[in-house]
């Protein structure tokens, strides 16, 4: 993936396929210095196939190649934020490119988005867009297409992950778009025009719940609903494991500061770690 990538010139972390520890020290000492981040190329998600590792006694630096995938060494990018790019595309080329948001991350987990990223510049937000729609014309993806990406400190988008699938970042458009990411993706898989992806207000934050400590949610749904009546739920049936992304909720609004505070909170109150 990343070397088509770099054959359609779109810029992504400086990287190198390697086979063991070895090639590891290799290519820190030869391209990037330490640390370096460690991916499986298959078979990661929520930040489980990830590693940082500082140095070649760095007793992580042999996980990777426990499982029988290639392994891809990778800089560590000094990253300001991370943006996501989605965009929905028909087999004969029609394209629609939702607003960019940017992805909280944690521990390697996307835990929060904000829809539009805040203070991104328009012509970086179109870049990004161009990014995915450029990407999504190469692979001749059909349905949505997610790009992840750093946004580094010197102000340049780095691709780190393509997502061929509706996906969490654009989760939000749901509740907040005028057509939402699973709309489009079947929109475009059954071939028929492609629905408007605008926002139905100037912001939407959407926050991941992840299992805690509550193991029955319906007490806590009902709570929240009846706390916050601009607030969307959505709960997805799975059993609740510690981390594990077990819903989200949504909210829109013009106040970002205060839809980060009630999506956080509900968020918060649904996982069990306040009780109020
Ligand atoms: N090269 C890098 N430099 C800095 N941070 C990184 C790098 N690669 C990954 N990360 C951090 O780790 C997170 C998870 O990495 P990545 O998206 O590659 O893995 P994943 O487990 O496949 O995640 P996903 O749940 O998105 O499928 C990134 O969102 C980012 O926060
Ligand atoms: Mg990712």
């Amino acid at each position: 993936m990343r070397a088509r990538l770099y054959e359609i010139g779109i810029a992504s972390p400086r990287h190198r396929i390697v086979d063991d520890p070895d090639a590891v020290a290799a290519f820190a000492a030869e391209v990037v210095g330490w640390p370096v981040v460690l991916k499986t190329v298959r078979g990661g998600y929520d930040g489980k196939g990830v590693w940082i590792v500082g140095s070649q006694s760095d007793p992580q630096i042999g996980r990777p190649f426990l499982a029988d995938v290639p392994v891809l060494a990778e800089e560590l990018v000094d990253h300001a934020r991370e943006l996501s790019a989605v965009i929905s595309r028909s087999p004969g080329g029609d394209a629609v490119a939702y607003p960019v948001v940017e992805s909280v991350q944690r521990d390697g987990i996307c835990v929060e988005v904000v829809a539009p990223a805040p203070d991104l510049p328009g012509q970086l937000a179109l870049e990004a867009q161009q990014i995915a729609l450029r990407a999504a014309h190469a692979l001749d993806v059909v349905g949505i297409l997610a790009v992840e990406m750093f946004e580094t400190r010197d102000g340049r988008l780095l691709v780190n992950e393509l997502a061929m699938r509706p996906h969490n970042t654009a989760h939000w458009t749901i509740d907040g778009a005028v057509t939402s990411q699973f709309e489009n993706h079947l929109r475009a898989v059954l071939d028929l025009p492609l629905g408007c992806p605008v926002a139905h207000d100037q912001w939407t934050v959407m926050v991941n719940v992840l299992g805690g400590n509550r193991p029955e949610p319906f007490t806590a749904y009902r709570h929240v609903l009846a706390q916050d009546g601009r607030l969307k739920v959505h709960w997805y049936g799975k059993s609740v494991r510690p981390g594990r992304k077990v819903g989200h909720v949504t909210i829109s609004g013009n106040d970002l500061d205060d839809l980060q505070g009630r999506a956080r909170h509900a968020a918060a109150y649904l996982r069990g770690d306040i009780d109020a």
